[in-house]
């Protein structure tokens, strides 16, 4: 076999996650929603969510886990080049997340901006570090995915608010030797399906107003079925498009990471993928979607049960609203 390349040097010096204390079960839901434990365990995988309290925000979590995730690395955080957030539930439209998170760390200093790609986002945040490593721009970068989805939810609407859950993730990754890194990638998105998944009002097109509180526009509007669909479909062509730019085999992976919205959509994608189950990660019963966050606490939460040591070979995948989608294989 030729020598394996490295297309983007980079390490991952730690990670870090922070949750909400409050777990909200599928019993809890049964009181509030017409909905059962049987129903979501049987079409989601989901167990329990963790959801915010009034005081907190998106920011509140990404903070959490950047904390976390410096300290993992042992590496201070004002040693940080540019803290980039993930996410579809911002604090505010402006500034960005990532401006209320340096604020909050009362950090300021680094660049700070946020990538908004759904479910995606921290694997197109994951990108765009890597690229601004290899460029120079910045030597070592703060990649956070943060959510509270529960303040996006219609809390009367079972067919959505039982799917999510808050919090985030984070990793620190700086420039690497050309030992570990990324092998290849592969994202895109397809616009023309934006309103499948959405959150019709507060943007320019639909400002807030009485009407479209009371028309509950503010709130995540899904097409279950279509976006099951597609997700599976981008995710497994995603996957095995960076694994075929890599030159590496199912086999070859360790560990399949995929964004975890729900144990179906991770299962249908390891198979068609061919990476079995006992090689494919799964958290969503503990935490359900929480869309850009679910991939950094994967891989923390791997990390910290002993499934992934240096040097394996790691391959993460995510769909999300846009709809977006993106994969990535890389040398840990
Ligand atoms: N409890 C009980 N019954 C429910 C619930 C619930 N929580 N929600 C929906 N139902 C009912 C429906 O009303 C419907 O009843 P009907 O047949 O009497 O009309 C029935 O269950 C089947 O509904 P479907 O929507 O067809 O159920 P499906 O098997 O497709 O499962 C689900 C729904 C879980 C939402 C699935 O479509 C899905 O997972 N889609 C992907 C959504 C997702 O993960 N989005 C996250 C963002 S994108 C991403 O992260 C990838």
């Amino acid at each position: 076999m030729p020598p394996e390349k490295i297309q983007k040097s980079l390490k991952i010096l730690g990670t870090g996650t922070s949750l909400p204390e409050r777990v909200m079960t599928n019993a809890d839901l049964e009181a509030l929603v017409d909905t059962t434990d049987t129903w979501i365990r049987d079409r989601t995988g989901i167990e329990e969510r963790r959801i915010a309290p009034d005081d907190a925000s998106t920011s509140t979590y990404a903070a959490g886990a950047l904390r976390a995730a410096a300290e993992n690395a042992g590496v201070a955080l004002d040693s940080l080049d540019a803290i980039i957030v993930a996410t579809s539930t911002p604090d505010t439209v402006f500034p960005s997340t990532a401006c209320w998170t340096q604020r909050a760390l009362k950090l300021p200093g680094a660049a700070a901006f946020d990538v908004s790609a759904g479910c995606t986002g921290w694997l197109y945040a994951l990108e765009i570090a890597a690229n601004l490593l290899i460029g120079g721009t910045a030597k070592r970068i703060g990649v956070v995915g943060a959510e509270v989805m529960s303040r996006v939810l219609d809390w009367e609407d079972r067919s959505t608010c039982v799917l999510f859950g808050d919090g985030a993730g984070a990793a620190i990754i700086e420039s690497g030797d050309g030992s570990q890194g990324l092998l290849a990638s592969n994202w895109g998105a397809d616009g023309t399906l934006a309103p499948i998944l959405y959150q019709p009002a507060g943007g320019t097109q639909m400002p807030a107003s009485e009407e479209s509180v009371a028309d509950k526009k503010h709130v995540v509007h899904m097409e279950g079925r279509t976006v099951f669909r597609h997700a599976v479909a981008c995710m497994v062509r995603s996957t095995q498009e960076a694994m075929a730019a890599a030159g590496v085999e199912p086999d070859d992976i360790k560990l399949l990471i995929p964004h975890q919205a729900n144990a179906r959509i991770i299962s249908a994608t390891g198979e068609r993928v061919g990476i079995p189950a006992e090689r494919t990660y799964v958290c969503v019963q503990r935490y359900g979607n929480i869309s850009a966050a679910t991939i950094p606490i994967a891989l923390h939460d791997a990390l910290g049960e002993g499934r992934i040591e240096r040097g394996d070979l790691l391959a993460f995948t995510a769909f999300g609203t846009g709809l977006t989608w993106a994969a990535s294989v890389l040398r840990y």
